[in-house]
């Protein structure tokens, strides 16, 4: 097994971002997992598999192939062979991966694969169940947490630097209702570990929630 970072953290708590900084700054290999659950999605979408479909998600699992691959610190999604980094993150895909993301099937194929991952290298892994489900022997916990409005806010300003057309209520209010889906979920919810150090992001810079988790990280290491 090689040395396990998880950090667990809603969307926009700036999880990515920080996740890809701390890899480079400590030679560990960043993975996000939320990535592989959008592939699920948008393959789905793409073949109108809808979430209440199980028999048609299963199909779709049997045959799915994603894969992560990190080059100089920019990570590429590739969905059954073709490079889908940007397009899992449309809102197409936004609006409906917490349905795919719910269903236990879909979380018993991707969840092997991100253990997987871990047993050959030294990893910083983020996403909702890391360090409760999917390493819960992690060699460091991580739970970013962040006020709602801070999180509408950062995602607003993200939506209106991309040219889209919302209000900061829409975005406050999709936030909600995936926040809600993910909480409530039975299978993997997004909760904190007990033994998670918490680092709330909501009045930091990123530099300095860098700074904190590095330091974590190397009291551990
Ligand atoms: O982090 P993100 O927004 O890219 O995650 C996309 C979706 O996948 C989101 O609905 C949460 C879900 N997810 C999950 O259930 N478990 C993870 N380990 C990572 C993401």
């Amino acid at each position: 097994m090689g040395f396990v970072v998880a950090i667990d953290g809603p969307a926009g708590s700036g999880k990515g971002t920080i996740t890809k900084i701390i890899a480079e700054k400590r030679n560990l290999v960043s993975i996000d997992t939320g990535a592989m659950y959008r592939c699920v999605a948008l393959d789905c979408l793409e073949n109108k598999v809808e979430p209440t479909d199980i028999e048609g998600i299963e199909k779709i699992l049997k045959d799915i192939d994603i894969k992560l691959e990190n080059k100089n610190g920019v990570q590429k999604v590739f969905l059954n062979g073709k490079d889908v980094s940007e397009e899992i993150r449309t809102p197409k895909v936004d609006d409906v991966v917490a349905k795919y993301a719910a269903i236990k099937q879909v979380r018993d194929k991707v969840t092997p694969i991100q253990r997987k991952m871990g047993e050959t290298q030294n990893i910083i892994m983020e996403g909702r169940d890391i360090g409760t489900v999917v390493f819960p022997n992690a060699d460091v916990k991580i739970f970013l947490d962040c006020s709602l409005e801070e999180r509408a806010n950062r995602r607003y300003k993200q939506d209106i630097e991309n040219g889209m057309n919302v209000t900061y209520e829409e975005v406050l209010e999709s936030i909600i209702e995936r926040n809600k889906l993910e909480t409530e979920r039975e299978i993997a919810p997004f909760v904190k570990a007990e033994d998670a150090i918490v680092v709330d992001t909501t009045h930091l810079s990123i530099e300095e929630v860098v700074n904190e988790i590095l330091k974590i990280i190397d009291t551990f290491k």
